[in-house]
């Protein structure tokens, strides 16, 4: 086995991390998943092994308990670390700010400590398009102003920023084994693996739309709350950058592949939008669920949700160029294969 394909991936037991684990175990890296399980099952990663016929290194860890972290790095030669585990909704990080700055921020710190104990300086993180705020237009450029308005969007905005002090500090020491890192600001990932074995599954009633309308649409809620009508857009709803989890879990790859580059060769930290560069709004998403499923999904005008912005879009510019990555999936697969998954688990994974 050529240890030096050795991924650890954090939180690879979630939504996003397990589909990552499908494109880095069909890709030949040998893959082990560190997670906690707090927000997820670790059926995900069974039916990951099924998916690719691969088996991948679990192990049920905190990435705060600093003495299990260090014994997964001295048993594995690790190549790069791709960080997913983190605490993410938003609602719960107003209620509970310092356990998601402890989970989020100290749990990179211990994890970032440990891979520098252990000589592994390539990281991919995962960033979110929260750091970016209210942006004053759209598209969104990785130059845009930084900010947050919430406990999860600072966690990210904070974390972004120890990962770029750490680059800078390499750049001071003229360290030999400079840190190479990708800041990935995802968009809005939504959809499933077209197998339709693994997908999001949220615990109680889903914070996001897609979740949300999937569920009205197979029946476990009733309608959908649509949160405003008089934003300034075409209909009044607001417009996300809605992105097919599989297009996003490629980008990880394509990430790794260039951490590894020329570019990256002196070291660096370096942010990448992933999104399609596209805008949805709400009403077009109800739109194109009922179209593709054929199921009506009903829904009311309510009033906006506080913290909500009105667009939101990327300029995916950056990473087609630098990263060679675009998306692939239209918003009829990023439909389709949610539903696919929705009927097929309806409880999740449970
Ligand atoms: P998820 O909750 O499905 O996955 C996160 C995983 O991390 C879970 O399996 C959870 O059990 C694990 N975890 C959390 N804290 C941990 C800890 N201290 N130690 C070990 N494991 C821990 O979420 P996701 O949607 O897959 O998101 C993955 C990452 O992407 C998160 O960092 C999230 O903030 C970020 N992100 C997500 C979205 C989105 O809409 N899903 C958007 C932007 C950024
Ligand atoms: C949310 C998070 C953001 C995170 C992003 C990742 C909040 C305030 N923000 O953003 O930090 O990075 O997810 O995907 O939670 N909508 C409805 N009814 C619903 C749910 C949503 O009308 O029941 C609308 C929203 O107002 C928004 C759009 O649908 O216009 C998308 O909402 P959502 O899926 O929650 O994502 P974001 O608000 O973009």
């Amino acid at each position: 086995m050529d240890t030096k394909r050795k991924i650890l991936v954090t939180g690879g037991a979630g939504y996003i991390g397990s589909h990552t684990c499908i494109e880095l175990l069909e890709s030949g890296y040998d893959v082990v998943v560190v997670d906690n399980l707090i927000n997820s099952h670790p059926e995900s990663l069974k039916r990951v092994e099924k998916i690719t016929g691969r088996s991948l290194n679990f192990l049920k860890i905190d990435i705060r308990d600093r003495d299990a972290l260090k014994k997964a790095f001295s048993e594995n030669n690790f190549q790069a670390v791709i960080h997913f585990a983190g605490l993410k909704a938003v609602g719960e990080s107003c209620q509970q700010p310092l356990n998601y700055y402890d989970n989020n921020v100290n749990g990179t710190l211990v994890l970032t400590e440990v891979m520098a104990d252990a000589g592994v300086r390539e990281l991919v993180f995962s960033s979110s398009a929260t750091v970016y705020g209210d942006p004053h237009t759209v598209p969104i450029t990785e130059d845009f102003p930084l900010s947050a308005t919430n406990p999860y969007g600072r966690s990210k905005l904070m974390i972004e920023e120890i990962l770029r002090d750490i680059s800078i500090s390499d750049k001071l020491s003229a360290n030999e084994n400079p840190w190479r890192i990708a800041l990935l600001r995802y968009f809005n990932p939504v959809g499933a693996h077209p197998s339709g074995l693994i997908g999001e599954d949220p615990n109680g009633i889903p914070n996001n739309l897609m979740p949300y309308i999937s569920q009205v649409a197979v029946g476990k809620l009733q309608q959908l709350s649509v949160f405003g009508n008089d934003y300034p857009t075409p209909d009044g709803t607001g417009v996300r950058d809605y992105i097919h989890v599989v297009d996003l879990a490629k980008g990880h790859l394509k990430a790794l592949q260039t951490l590894q580059g020329e570019k990256f060769s002196q070291g660096g930290c370096e942010a990448y939008n992933l999104g399609t560069g596209n805008g949805y709004s709400v009403l077009e998403m109800v739109d194109t669920f009922s179209k593709v499923t054929g199921k009506k999904v009903e829904y009311q005008i309510v009033s906006r949700r506080p913290g909500d912005i009105a667009q939101c879009f990327a300029d995916p510019g950056k990473a087609q160029q630098e990263l060679q990555w675009q998306t692939e999936k239209t918003l009829q697969d990023m439909v389709s294969d949610a539903w696919r998954w929705q009927e097929n688990n309806p409880s999740g994974f449970q």
